[in-house]
């Protein structure tokens, strides 16, 4: 599905669309992004954006075939062209990414852009010395000058609110609170981590400990790029936030979903981290991906809900029975039954999974709860659809920063108002396009791998 290059080879675009490009003008190209800053943005895949009506355009073009290409060359520290894999996504929408993993140390590094074989502003891109890949011990800068670097907010809504309990923490108290709390617990699994000179040290406690290798992972990035502070926190493992909100003295205790119901501090959840540390690695459904692998564009879409899953919720079951009566605007089914096992003989038999790409072969895509929040949301918003999103007391780390019918159309808990809500939006197609664009644009701005690594990296200098 990708397309493997190494450093001499160009990489053409495949034909795509036959869209006249009459109007895309060599010199109003623009490639913008941390991809472009290759010594100061250290990524496992480091990624740029080439927008060939400028950045502003918000028209539908897409691209004529084949008119791009893409050169990424270097010399290894053996004097022979350094390993590099180019990948190049087409959003569709007249922009283009551009996507690389660099295997090796690079000297020289250079980025060619082409259009019609002529360079587009700015190229080719230079960068003098040593470009480092993901798996380097780079770690001279200090975490401000990383911040700066990386372009990072200086902080965050959640982050602060998260925090503000905590403004003095006297970590040797709630050590031995939570050591009481979490050691020998059946319901819950936790870690604590400590961070000292720059090197990742833990001990977990509970039976489902599998998951600190996503917190691991995290950790072990950022300390080969930076100098991280001293410091340590307990890491909960599991899906459900464990601290309740009246608790006094609180325990800080991080974890991938919040709830209004409880005091956890917030992490971006273990699955766009991964993504974002596995990028052209182990996953192939990450922020950048879901954006090139979209077959239509929104007129070319039916007007109908999508919605693949599991069966975590009695509401995830009550969405089957609507679309069962709705299947001219719904199309529902559940992939696997674990939760209500006795239950599939009327909400089954199971469909096969189908790739998370095809759910954007719809206009409409709904976010439904699971056992928590459920972590597809990002990947939602940032395809080309509108998304639905159920009402819920649980929220990631962005929740907080998006608007009801400005980023994502919101329906009740209990699903009561969910086929209104579709039937407005074909009826409002315009607005409803505006509001998926909206979606996509805020995540697109803030939920990006750079992004990821910026919010880890804000919430562990506090
Ligand atoms: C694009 O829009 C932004 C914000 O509206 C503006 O600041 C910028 O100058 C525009 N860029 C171009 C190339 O038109
Ligand atoms: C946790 O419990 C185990 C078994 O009861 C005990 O051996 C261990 O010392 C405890 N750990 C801490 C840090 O208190
Ligand atoms: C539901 O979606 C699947 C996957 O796109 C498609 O194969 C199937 O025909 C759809 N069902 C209906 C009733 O439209």
């Amino acid at each position: 599905m990708y397309y493997f290059f190494f450093a001499l080879v160009f990489v053409l675009l495949p034909p795509i669309s036959t869209t006249h490009d009459e109007d895309v003008v060599l010199e109003n190209i623009e490639a913008l992004g941390p991809g472009l800053k290759p010594k100061e943005i250290v990524m496992p895949a480091r990624y740029f954006f080439v927008y060939a009506r400028g950045r502003n355009y918000t028209g539908d073009s897409s691209l004529e075939e084949n008119d791009f290409q893409v050169q990424i060359k270097g010399r290894s520290l053996q004097n022979k062209d350094c390993r590099v894999w180019v990948n190049i996504l087409n959003r569709k929408d007249s922009s283009l990414i551009v996507r690389y993993k660099l295997f090796e140390t690079c000297l020289d590094l250079t980025i060619s852009v082409l259009y019609k074989n002529s360079h587009i502003n700015g190229s080719p891109f230079k960068t003098k010395g040593p470009v480092q890949p993901e798996d380097c011990p780079c770690a001279e800068l200090d975490l401000d000058t990383w911040l700066k670097n990386y372009e990072c907010p200086t902080e965050y809504n959640q982050i602060m609110s998260d925090l503000k309990s905590f403004s003095s923490v006297d970590f040797n108290s709630f050590y031995t609170r939570a050591i009481n709390r979490f050691n020998n617990s059946h319901s819950s699994s936790v870690c604590h981590f400590v961070v000292k000179d720059n090197e990742v040290y833990r001990t977990c406690y509970g039976q489902h400990v599998g998951f600190k290798m996503f917190i691991d992972a995290i950790l072990l990035s950022l300390t080969r790029k930076v100098r991280l502070p001293n410091f340590e926190f307990f890491s909960n493992l599991g899906d459900w936030p464990l601290i309740p909100i009246n608790d006094k003295p609180r325990i800080p205790l991080f974890s991938w979903c919040g709830s209004s119901q409880s005091a956890d501090i917030v992490l971006p959840t273990y699955d766009i981290t991964e993504s974002t540390l596995e990028c052209m690695g182990r996953v192939s459904l990450d922020m950048l991906s879901v954006q090139g692998n979209i077959d239509k564009t929104w007129h070319e879409k039916p007007p109908q809900a999508f919605w693949r899953g599991r069966d975590s919720s009695r509401e995830r079951l009550k969405l089957i029975e609507i679309a069962r009566k709705h299947p001219e605007i719904i199309n529902a089914s559940l992939t696997n039954f674990f939760f209500f096992r006795d239950e599939e003989k009327i909400y089954g038999p199971k469909e096969k999974h189908i790739s998370f790409f095809k759910f954007f072969d719809y206009k409409y895509q709904l976010n439904l709860d699971g056992t928590v929040a459920a972590y597809r949301f990002p990947y939602l918003l940032v395809g080309d659809a509108l998304v639905f999103k159920q009402e819920s007391e649980y929220y990631e780390h962005f929740y907080k920063e998006l608007r009801p019918w400005k980023h994502y159309i919101p329906f009740k808990t209990d699903l009561s108002d969910l086929v209104e809500k579709i039937k407005w939006a074909i009826n409002n197609d315009d607005k409803a396009q505006e509001i998926a664009k909206a979606g996509q644009l805020y995540a697109r701005n803030n939920l990006l791998p750079q992004h990821i690594f910026c919010y880890h990296a804000v919430l562990f200098k506090v």
